[in-house]
């Protein structure tokens, strides 16, 4: 796969997938390119058999320090609506394999909520979230206002939005946001670890679960329930259910193959 400003292994570790984005200089700042090969990237990745989770990380210095402010500047409400750039991040959201988030530096803005669109989200020590767009005169477009307040809860989610501040990967950690804090020569490392656990386990209930974890978003609890119980039942349509039932009887380590 060529790509400008991402790059991308679909091998990184067995069945584990590794994105990087890569505009260093502008410190992941996410311009609509980028986005668009994001977008391709994690349908390519979805689509491949072989890739049973997905890694996103940027670099020790930022995962990504939000949209592209010098590509926004100029722009229109109208040219935004014809563009239509949230519908990139749409597609993102729907990706149905495992998303873990290896954070290291900024991830503010869009960067912020691209990480939030992540299933986990493994940070170093150095890692800043923040939601500064209130400092450009507009606020959070892609999600941050719904998911962080999700994450975190309303009081700090108006503090983050209303005063633009950035919280350290401690404090994301002890308002919920994040899943875990690692030295910054670990935070890559850490999320591959991870990704290996949930690699080993059967796609088919892995797609499902994540499924499920998601509709508690938007839906009520009695939806929910329901929607869960019908993915409950359909493990029992894969022979990976067979399988790691089998296996835990038989006392040995199960084999999911993903059917
Ligand atoms: N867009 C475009 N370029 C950016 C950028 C962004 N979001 N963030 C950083 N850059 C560029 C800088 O312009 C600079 O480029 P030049 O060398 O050409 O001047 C380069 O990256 C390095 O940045 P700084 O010199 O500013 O680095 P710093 O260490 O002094 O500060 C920072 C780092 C605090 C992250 C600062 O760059 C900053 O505040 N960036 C903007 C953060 C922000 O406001 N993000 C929200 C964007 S709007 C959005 O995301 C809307 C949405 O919901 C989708």
């Amino acid at each position: 796969m060529e790509f400008e400003f991402i790059t991308v292994n679909e091998s990184y570790a067995k069945h584990i997938a590794l994105i990087q984005l890569n505009r260093p200089k502008e410190l992941n700042a996410l311009n609509l390119q980028l986005m668009l090969e994001l977008k391709r990237a994690f349908q390519l990745l979805d689509d491949n058999d072989e890739v049973r989770c997905i890694v996103i990380t940027g670099n020790d210095q930022a995962f990504a320090a939000g949209a592209d402010i010098k590509q926004m500047e100029n722009k229109s409400a109208i040219d935004l609506l014809k563009i239509d750039q949230f519908e990139t991040w749409d597609q993102i959201r729907k990706t149905k394999k495992p998303i873990i988030a290896a954070v290291s530096g900024f991830a503010l803005g869009g960067g912020c909520e691209l990480v939030m669109t992540c299933d986990i989200i493994i940070a170093s020590e150095t890692a800043k979230f923040g939601q500064p767009e209130i400092k450009l005169g507009i606020m959070p477009g892609a999600g941050g206002t719904q998911r962080l307040t999700k994450a975190v809860g309303k009081a700090l989610a108006m503090e983050m939005v209303l005063t633009g501040k950035f919280i350290s990967a401690e404090e994301a950690l002890a308002s919920g946001l994040i899943n875990k804090v690692v030295p910054i020569e670990l935070y890559l490392e850490e999320a591959v670890k991870m990704a290996k656990e949930i690699a080993v386990q059967s796609p088919i209930a892995i797609r499902l679960a994540k499924e499920s974890v998601l509709k508690a978003f938007d839906s009520s609890l009695q939806e929910g329930l329901y929607f869960e119980r019908k993915n409950f039942y359909m493990c029992f349509a894969s022979e990976d259910q067979k399988e790691g039932m089998k296996a835990f009887v038989e006392k040995r380590k199960p084999v999911f193959i993903g059917k």
